[in-house]
This record gives C-alpha cells, structure tokens and sequence, in this order.
C-alpha cells in the first residue's frame, strides 16, 4: 500500500442521499473510492446503492480493497423498537438482544456491515436529549444492556460477523459524554479518574468482554482534554489497559472539532493529535487523508501508528467478510418488517413501559367498556418511534396509532377522539371538545408527552416539564371527574406538575417504537401486566438536577428536622420517583436478604471469592405478573466516599398469582471494591461494614449487614 492508500483507508465520508449515485458530493464519494482513498462510508443502506458504489472500490481502484458500510441502526432499522431508555426500563437484557437480533438481520441485508450503536452513555441529566439513547443512571444496568446489545448484533463469537445476518457494533460515546454539564450537548466534562472509572467505563469495558469490534469517540472534553485527542483515555486505557484491538472512529466532525475545542491550531494539528492519540479512522472531515503524509514526513506521526490504525480497519473487513463477499444479495434483502419482528417489537414496547401510579383500579381498563374517549395530542399520531429512526423508514412504516390500537382491542366500546392541545402544546383550541369526550365517556386515555424532534442528539430542554399547555389538558380532564389514565410518550425523565395528583393512573410508555398503539393498549387493557422499572430518577424540578440514586452521602445528609443539612428550602427530599421505581397489576412481597456468610476477607475476594445473596419473592395478588427484584451495596466507610446505593444485581421474575420463588445473586470483589484516583487504573477492595440492600426500588429498605475483613 502508497502511503496514500493507508491514509485513504482512514477515511469514512457520508453518503449524500440528496444527490443519488453519481451526482455533486456522491461523485466525490465515488471518485474517492476510485482512488483508493476511502476505507468507509456510513449513512448509506440499500442493496442496490451499496453494491454499486462497493463495485468502484473493488473493481476499480488498484487494490480493490472493499469498503465498510456504517449505519445508525440504534433501535431498529425497518422494525422499530422502543427507544434505548425504554429498553433498560424492562430491566431484562433480552429486550435489547431482540431489538439487536431483528436489526442486524435488516441491517446487513441492505448491504450495512457496522452500526453505531450501542450508545451506553451513563448520565444523571435529564436535560439532555441523548439520554434518550442510553440505559439510563447507572453503570451496572447500562454495562448489562451494552454486553447484550453487542451479543445481539454480533453473534457469541467473534468469528460470526461473516454471517448474513450479524453486523459490527460500536460502543460509544468514548467516554463520558453524559457529564455535559448543564445537560447541555457537547458540553464540557470535568470528572475525576475515580468517577471517570467508577461511573462511565465499566459499560465500555462489558462492551469490550462482550467481544465489541469498534468503539466512537466522544466530542466532549475529559477534564480539558478532548476524547478526540485523549491518549490517557484512547490509547493508555482502552487500548493498552483493556487490550482492545478493534477500530476507533471518530464521531462525525469530531476531529475537526478539536479546533473549535481551542485544542488543535489547525486541521493538520487536529489530525496529528487525534490520530497519535488513539483514533484510527476519520468520520467525515477529512484531516488525517490531507495532511497525513506530510505529517509523516515531518516525523510528527509515527509510521507504526499509521500501520496500526490500517490494521485495525483492514481487520475489520476481514472479520465482516468482505474481502471474500464484498457484495450483499439483492435477491436476501429485507425491505419491511416481518410479522415476527413486528411482534418482537410490540412485546419489548410492553416490557419496557412503567406503571408510575394506579389508584381506584382505573386500570387495567375492562374491553367492555361501553365507551372510551382518547384524547391528547399523541392520540392520533404515528409520531412515537422516537429519536435516530432511519428517515426511510419513518416514512414507509410509521408507528401504529393509540387511537386505532384502542379500537381493535375494544371493539365494542365507542371509542371518541379529541386532539385537545398540538404537541407543541401551544394550540388549546381543541381543549372544550376533549372534555366533552372525556365526559360523554366512561373512561378517558390522555396521551401526551413529547415528539421525538425534541429528545435525542442536539435536544437539550432547560424545561422538561410537558410542553406547552399539555398539562391544561391533563386538568381540565381531571376537572371531569371521570376515571382517566396519562399516558406519557416521552424521552426522557419528565418533571410532572399538580396533574400528577389529579392523575388516578399514570402509564410512562416512552417513544415505544413501531408497534407503540398495540404495546400501549396491551398494556391498557391488561393482556400485557407492566412490569418496568424506571432505569432513571424523575426529578421534581429542573432545579433539583443532578439527582440520582447512586449519590454520596455529604457530611451532612438529608435532615427534615435539621436546617442544616444538605437540602432544598422548596421541595421535599428525593425524586418524585426513583431509580428502580414501577408499579404492577398485581402485589409481590420480599423476604429479608440471606447471606451465605456474613463476613469475608478482602484478600479472598481478590482471588475471586464470592458469596451469595437470597431473598424469597411471592406473587400475593390475583393475577400474573413480573417483579423486578434489586440488589444494592453500600460500603460504609472507604478511602474514597461511595454512593449511598449501588445496584449490584437485578432479576426479572414473572409469578402467578400465590406463587414465590427465590432470587440468588452472586456478590465478588467487582461489587464490594472500586476504583481510587490513581491515573494508572487501580481497583481496590477494602475491609469494612456493608449494607446489603434488596428490593423493589432503589428505595429498597430491606437490609442485611456484610463485614469485609
Ligand atoms: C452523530 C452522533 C453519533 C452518530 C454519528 C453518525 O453526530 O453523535 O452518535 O453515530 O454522528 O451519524
């Protein structure tokens, strides 16, 4: 290979859908790839397209090395699942393999080898947008859902990415891109090793064990340091530390970036900061194929981290297949959801929703209904796949409506409709004639929430309260006094108002994806028993952000009796709901936690002892449902203040009415220890007393006392 063609190879450009093959900027995609100067091209998916434009790069270039083709198939390609968020709302990792599962079927079919995803940002932000796209708080549940997530879009073994039907991951955002400050995107991020450690890598480092191909790199800065150009997180952690040996990709104009970040003096700078640092291959601004052989030259890259970053991408191709079948078959591609998918999708949607409250029994509502009114700005809108859906397939197959779903599952109920307010929230015109449906009816479903343009990247809300006047909405059909139930359609933690205590039943349905009306009114009615958790706190207001479950303690904790303690003067303490938090159609109740020993030595954890937690769950209602039983640790006193709780163990358990089974969890130095501020990487397990939580929530009473000698 010239010098050239390696650079060549480290270059990804998007595809420019608005000129179609052989026109402005795709000429220039196509030229590149003629030359040899194009390792990737991502936003493109089609048989037809990406057979073509690979044909250049094989037939025509002097090494006919074989392109890779990215995509953003985040929670589905043509089959739509319930956004990320949603899917750790169902606390069950088999939510997202399915979605995984489904896609890269879809994906690789339309000639797609890599996708962007999974997202496993951590964040205690509620403004910001992409919490939409991640697992929500915590580490261990987010490190369980990005684990799976890879498993399902690549296979068990790493060897299986030839197959027609699996497609390269990517972990990302690298790292700690949910620590904008202000939840502003893009912000800057000031985090110490310790939280860097102990908070945003473990999901990378599950990612990583679960054989990830490639990883993206963050634009935010890590304590002034851009990810685009962080060698300490790049190349001393990920790659020499953790021994990753896949592809590091920019995100977007993330190179470029470094300039505005006032990191880089210019594009050549940008280049050779990046690349040195650890990322290996460009996406869309094109600094490293420019300036990379001068660079060389000039001594300021070294020839082996050019060879190595070419080795990474040629190696990827060879893991996906290409050089062997570089092209994708016309005649397999899928181009719409099948039956299976679709009800694949409608089962995760159910899974992942959570019953935030249920009083008089207002729901599940009865098919026999005599008449229900459904009211709301998303009661007749298909506008509920959520944010990063493929614009094709928001068009060809959009969400099903509530208000049709409503109808197919209460055929005999009249079944009323009334848009009330804009989802904007602005236009109250329609409010009279939702309360006069809500009144002429028995039952009342409102469904409000936000639309996706607002959740997702670039979607920072100062406010996340409902937009606009949907809350009027929501009293004026309290001022009724008929039976209704809120159904929110939202993609992030919303702050409820006074409506929440006028509310007899609250559903958080998410932005549920394709099969949103049927999942919702599975729900409604019963045939699905919500059993989710929220995988996020719900603050009471903007002002009380950052608040989490996974918090330290302070010197001087939450008092109500004491002024002087770490608190608001205007709100109560905690989330309006926490961490863990979800209700059921049904009552369970949990034993206190056994331990099989109440005491261990830190030296034997450290050659990997573990001991087990139990704790009994029984079903003490008249019908089926889930239980999302949790474990939480608290060490009490340690060389660097813990969290008051961290989650340690969940299990998802389903029970028919009167029955009960017990829940084993393993506990090893990774739960008990940490990591210190020690830039080197150093985890530490330390003698001391634990509290030993099980519960239902992080809000879990239920303790049991361990002693790490
Ligand atoms: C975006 C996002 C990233 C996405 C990439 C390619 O800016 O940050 O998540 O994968 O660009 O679309």
């Amino acid at each position: 290979m010239t010098v050239d063609e390696k650079f060549g190879q480290l270059q990804q450009l998007p595809w420019t859908w608005d000129t179609g093959p052989g026109g402005g900027e795709t000429k220039a995609v196509e030229d590149a790839a003629r030359k040899g100067m194009l390792g990737s091209v991502f936003s493109i998916f089609g048989a037809k397209t990406t057979n073509a434009l690979q044909k250049i790069a094989v037939e025509e270039s002097r090494l006919g090395i074989p392109l890779v083709f990215g995509l953003d198939v985040i929670h589905g390609m043509w089959t739509n699942f319930p956004i990320p968020l949603a899917q750790a709302a169902s606390f069950d990792p088999e939510v997202t393999a399915a979605d995984a599962e489904v896609s890269a079927k879809e994906a690789r079919s339309n000639g797609v080898h890599w996708t962007f995803a999974p997202m496993m940002d951590v964040t205690h932000e509620p403004r910001w947008g992409r919490i939409a796209e991640g697992s929500g708080e915590d580490p261990y549940l987010t490190s369980a859902f990005a684990a799976a997530k890879v498993r399902g879009y690549q296979g068990e073994d790493p060897k299986g990415l030839k197959a027609k039907d699996r497609i390269a991951a990517c972990a990302k955002h690298f790292v700690a891109y949910g620590g904008a400050e202000g939840g502003r995107d893009y912000n800057t991020v000031d985090v110490s090793e310790s939280r860097l450690r102990n908070l945003y890598l473990p999901p990378f480092k599950a990612a990583l064990d679960a054989g990830v191909a490639t990883v993206m790199a963050s634009f935010n800065t890590i304590s002034g340091v851009p990810a685009h150009a962080n060698p300490h997180t790049l190349t001393d952690v990920l790659k020499k530390e953790w021994g990753f040996d896949g592809l590091v990709v920019s995100d977007f104009t993330g190179v470029k970036e470094l300039i505005a970040h006032g990191f880089a003096e210019d594009g050549a700078d940008a280049a050779r900061l990046s690349l040195n640092a650890g990322v290996d291959m460009e996406m869309t601004s094109t600094h490293f194929v420019e300036n990379g052989k001068k660079l060389l030259r000039a001594g300021k890259i070294e020839q082996q981290r050019l060879d190595d970053a070419v080795y990474r991408v040629l190696q990827l191709k060879f893991q996906l297949g290409l050089f062997d079948h570089p092209y994708v078959e016309e005649t397999d591609e899928i181009t719409e959801p099948s039956a299976d998918a679709r009800k694949a999708a409608r089962a995760a949607a159910a899974r992942s929703m959570v019953l935030l409250k249920n009083e008089k029994s207002v729901l599940p509502l009865s098919a026999k209904a005599s008449s229900i009114a459904v009211v709301g700005p998303f009661a007749d809108s298909a506008d509920l796949l959520g944010t990063w859906v493929i614009p094709a397939s928001e068009k060809k197959f959009p969400a099903v409506k509530v208000l049709d779903a409503v109808k197919k599952a209460a055929p005999k109920a009249k079944v009323t409709y009334a848009k009330g307010v804009d989802a904007a929230g602005k236009d109250t015109g329609g409010i009279g004639e939702a309360v006069a449906a809500a009144k002429a009816a028995d039952v009342t479903v409102v469904v409000v929430g936000e639309p996706p343009a607002i959740s997702g990247e670039a979607a920072a809300r100062s406010d996340i309260s409902l937009p606009g006047a949907q809350e009027k909405l929501i009293e004026a059909v309290a001022a009724t006094g008929k039976p209704f139930v809120v159904v929110l359609v939202n993609g992030r933690p919303l702050t409820v108002g006074d409506w929440l205590a006028q509310a007899p039943a609250v559903l958080e349905a998410w932005h549920p994806g394709i099969e949103a009306g049927h999942a919702i009114a599975d729900v409604l009615f019963g045939t699905v028993n919500p059993g989710g958790k929220l995988p996020v706190s719900f603050p009471r207001t903007v002002g009380q952000i950052p608040i989490h479950y996974n918090h330290e303690s302070t010197g001087r904790p939450y008092d109500p009796d004491n002024k002087y303690t770490s608190k608001y003067l205007d709100l109560p303490d905690g989330p309006q709901f926490p961490f863990g938090f979800g209700l059921s159609y049904t009552d369970f109740t949990l034993g206190e936690p056994k331990l099989s020993r109440s005491s261990v030595a830190a030296d034997a954890l450290r050659k990997g002892d573990t001991l087990e937690v139990s704790v009994e769950v029984r079903n003490t209602g008249e019908r089926a449902g889930d239980e999302v039983v949790q474990l939480y640790v608290h060490d009490r006193a340690a060389s660097l203040t813990q969290p008051v709780r961290r989650l340690r163990g969940f299990r998802r358990v389903t029970l028919e009415p009167g029955k009960h089974t017990t829940v084993r969890f393993r506990l090893g130095a990774e739960d008990l220890g940490f990591w210190t501020n020690d830039s080197h990487g150093h985890f530490t397990v330390e003698a001391g007393a634990f509290d030993l939580y099980v519960g239902t929530s992080s809000a879990a009473t239920a303790k049991t006392g361990l002693t790490v000698s």
